[in-house]
Parts: structure tokens; C-alpha cells; sequence
């Protein structure tokens, strides 16, 4: 079996971290969460008081947590300075500001660096799931994803996950983010142009699946 390196790009509540994980655990690859990673940095800074609306603060910060990401698909874990992250970043706190950290240069150059040696090391191919893995991260893919669904369905989605929460306020939370993705500066959230959408909106997850493990069983 070949090595295979997919990209899985697109904005929030389209699936994608679902996707990605059951598809890598169904081919045998290894799994890495971009997102994750830029959550994790924002979590570090918000934790160690540096103002993360200011630009240069966050630059200057930017190489001093040690993020590491373990990549099995069935158990995806990640750590900052040897910590166990995956809840904190998930809060809302972190999710507000993830989009101003991630739109500095200095974190996108090392968070960048970091996952192109994670897909580097992993012999038997890879899932990376975030939203300039086409386009920047790793170009040379061997198969790339964009996923979209309606801004209804994707809100619909993120509440469904965050139990309890307002459809209207996820729905705005989650424009807004996306916005900011899309408008930064350095490696926005975009298709790449060899890119294969899927619009998921009236796909249920196990059918999102199944196509993307076509898509790649096609280039093996
Ligand atoms: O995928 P998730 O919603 O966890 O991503 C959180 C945030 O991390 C995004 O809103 C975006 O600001 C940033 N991100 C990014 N580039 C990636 C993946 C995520 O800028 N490749």
C-alpha cells in the first residue's frame, strides 16, 4: 500500500474533524488536527496573560509553548509544555480568539514548520484536516478536499456538538470566524485550485465518508 497524503480544508461545521478521523482510521493513516494546534497556541497565550488582540505581543510569545500532537485517528491527543489540552480548547474563551492568534505571521511560519514534519514522519500516509492545508501547508498533496455545507447546516452542526448552546448566536460566532479566516492576510481559509469540493449540506457524515474514501482509494 502507498503512502498518501490528503488535505481536508474548509470552514467550521462542515465536518471536517469527523470526516478526517474516520477516514484515516478506515485507510490505516496517521490523523493530524490543524485546528487543534492554533487553539492550543491561543490557549498557552490566554493562560499566560499575553493580550492576544495585539499583533506584536502575540509574535513575540509565539515560539515559546512546546505543542505536540499525537496522530493516531482512534485517540488524537495534543499537549502544550506536556499538558493535557484537549479540553481547554475547546472553550468558548479560546474559540473567540483563535482566529486573531492564528492570523499572526510568526505563529502560522512555526505551526506551518511543525505540521509539515509531523506529515513528513508519517510513512503510511496522513489526514491533515484545517483550512490552508492545499493551499500552503502542504501543496503537493496527493489529494485535496474542500467541504462546505449551507451556513444553516453548519451552525445547526456546532450546536448539535455544543450541547445546550443558541443555533443564532452559534450561527453568528461562527460567520464571524469564518470571515476572519477568509480575510487575513497570510494563508487564508480558501479552496485550493485543484481542490475537489463536497458540499455536505444534504450528505449525512457516513455518506461525507464514504466519498472521501473514494476520492483516495482513486489515487492509491
Ligand atoms: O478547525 P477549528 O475550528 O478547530 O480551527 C480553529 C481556528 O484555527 C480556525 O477558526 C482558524 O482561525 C485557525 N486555523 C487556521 N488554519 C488551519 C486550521 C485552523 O488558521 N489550518
Amino acid at each position: 500500500v502507498q503512502s498518501v497524503i490528503v488535505a481536508i480544508d474548509g470552514p467550521s461545521g462542515t465536518g471536517k474533524s469527523s470526516t478526517s478521523k474516520a477516514v484515516a482510521a478506515k485507510l490505516g493513516l496517521r490523523y493530524l488536527d490543524t485546528g487543534a494546534q492554533y487553539r492550543a497556541i491561543t490557549w498557552w497565550m490566554l493562560s499566560h496573560g499575553v493580550d492576544t488582540d495585539d499583533p506584536a505581543a502575540v509574535a513575540s510569545a509565539a515560539g515559546k509553548p512546546v505543542i505536540v500532537s499525537g496522530t493516531d485517528p482512534d485517540h488524537p491527543t495534543i499537549t502544550v509544555d506536556g499538558l493535557d489540552a484537549a479540553g481547554p480548547i475547546r472553550t468558548q474563551e479560546v474559540t473567540a480568539k483563535v482566529s486573531a492568534v492564528s492570523a499572526v505571521p510568526e505563529v502560522r511560519t512555526l505551526i506551518t514548520d511543525l505540521q509539515r514534519s509531523i506529515a513528513a514522519a508519517a510513512a503510511d500516509g496522513i489526514v491533515v484536516e484545517g483550512r490552508d492545508i492545499g493551499t500552503t501547508v502542504l501543496p503537493d498533496a496527493d489529494l485535496k478536499v474542500f467541504l462546505t455545507a449551507s451556513p444553516e447546516a453548519r451552525a445547526a452542526r456546532r450546536s448539535g456538538e455544543l450541547k445546550g448552546s443558541d443555533v443564532t448566536a452559534t450561527r453568528e460566532a461562527l460567520i464571524r470566524r469564518d470571515a476572519a479566516d477568509s480575510s487575513r492576510k497570510t494563508s487564508p481559509l480558501a479552496k485550493a485550485g485543484d481542490a475537489v469540493e463536497v458540499d455536505t449540506t444534504e450528505l449525512s457524515l457516513s455518506q461525507v465518508i464514504e466519498c472521501v474514501v473514494t476520492l483516495v482509494e482513486e489515487k492509491r
